[in-house]
């Protein structure tokens, strides 16, 4: 049996039990998501070869202080940076370093603001200079893939017909869809239950309530699915090193379906962003 809590009478704390958060709750998440959307939509100017992703990390830092927010992953269990910057081949938690990006690379940067304890979670993929046909179709069938299991979240569904909504899609473009990373229930916690898998079968998992507030963030390969994490403890990539890709929303469920909390002010969806 799933326990749902009304937010304010839970303890801050991930004790397993789904959240359901109120209006002024959905307003706290409003607001630190459209910074991180903001952040996102500024970076598409930065982000072309010869930028590294340090200064990308200093974007994200600076803009944030700027406007009264804090980078979640900035020492977050050991995390040092104040996002996460994936090229390529690096599925998530790559971190930011001097190394220049190079011309025909694809990165995803993914960006957590805090503002009044309120975490905002999204990220999106950008393509450095020109890149491949197949780079290019990778990112078009990973943002297709999160806006299909978006478009299955409304009450009365399951997390489950979000991760199907996700994975047949993604198989029958050839893709594959990473299983050991998944979106999470997240506000004023980063990571809280339930785990969104982005994959399985309609109808099972989690019944969909309104009030809830999670991410869905499918990692997709061109390749085969599995990942290894590298010796710094955080970078995964793809263990054929095939091309990686990933888009990331912070939602809530509303009565009639829900609410995309990280929406691209600028109406930003797969690059190029102009
Ligand atoms: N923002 C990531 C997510 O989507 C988490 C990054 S945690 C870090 O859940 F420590 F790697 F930064
Ligand atoms: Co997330
Ligand atoms: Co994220």
């Amino acid at each position: 049996m799933t326990a749902y809590i009304e937010a304010s009478q839970a303890p801050l704390k991930n004790t397993g039990a789904i959240k359901l958060y109120n209006d002024a709750d959905f307003e706290g998440m409003r607001k630190a998501s459209q910074l991180t959307a903001r952040c996102l939509d500024e970076l598409s100017h930065l982000i072309k070869p010869g930028t590294t992703t340090q200064a990308i990390d200093d974007f994200v830092n600076e803009f944030g202080r700027a406007n009264n927010a804090v980078p979640a992953t900035l020492n977050y269990r050991g995390f040092t940076k104040s996002c996460c910057t994936s090229i390529n081949h690096v599925v998530c938690h790559g971190i930011p370093n001097e190394k220049p990006l190079r011309e025909g690379e694809i990165v995803n940067v993914d960006v957590t603001y805090v503002i009044d304890g309120w975490h905002g979670d999204s990220s999106r993929m950008y393509a450095v200079g020109e890149i491949k046909r197949a780079a290019e179709r990778l990112i078009e069938v990973t943002y297709k893939s999160l806006m299909l299991g978006i478009e299955a979240v409304k009450p009365g569904n399951t997390t489950g017909d979000i991760g199907e909504a996700i994975q047949t899609y993604a198989e029958a473009q050839r893709c594959s869809v990473v299983r050991e990373f998944c979106g999470h229930g997240v506000g004023q916690l980063f990571h809280d239950a339930p785990n969104i898998l982005h994959y399985g079968n309609a109808g099972e998992g989690i019944e969909l309530r309104p009030g809830m507030v999670f991410t869905i963030e499918p990692m997709i390969n061109l390749g085969r699915p599995s990942v290894k994490v590298l010796n710094d403890g955080w970078t995964a990539v793809t263990r054929d090193r095939s091309l990686t890709a990933q888009f990331e929303h912070s939602i809530g469920v509303t009565e009639s379906g829900c609410e995309i909390f990280t929406q691209s002010p600028a109406g930003y969806t797969i690059p190029p962003y102009e």
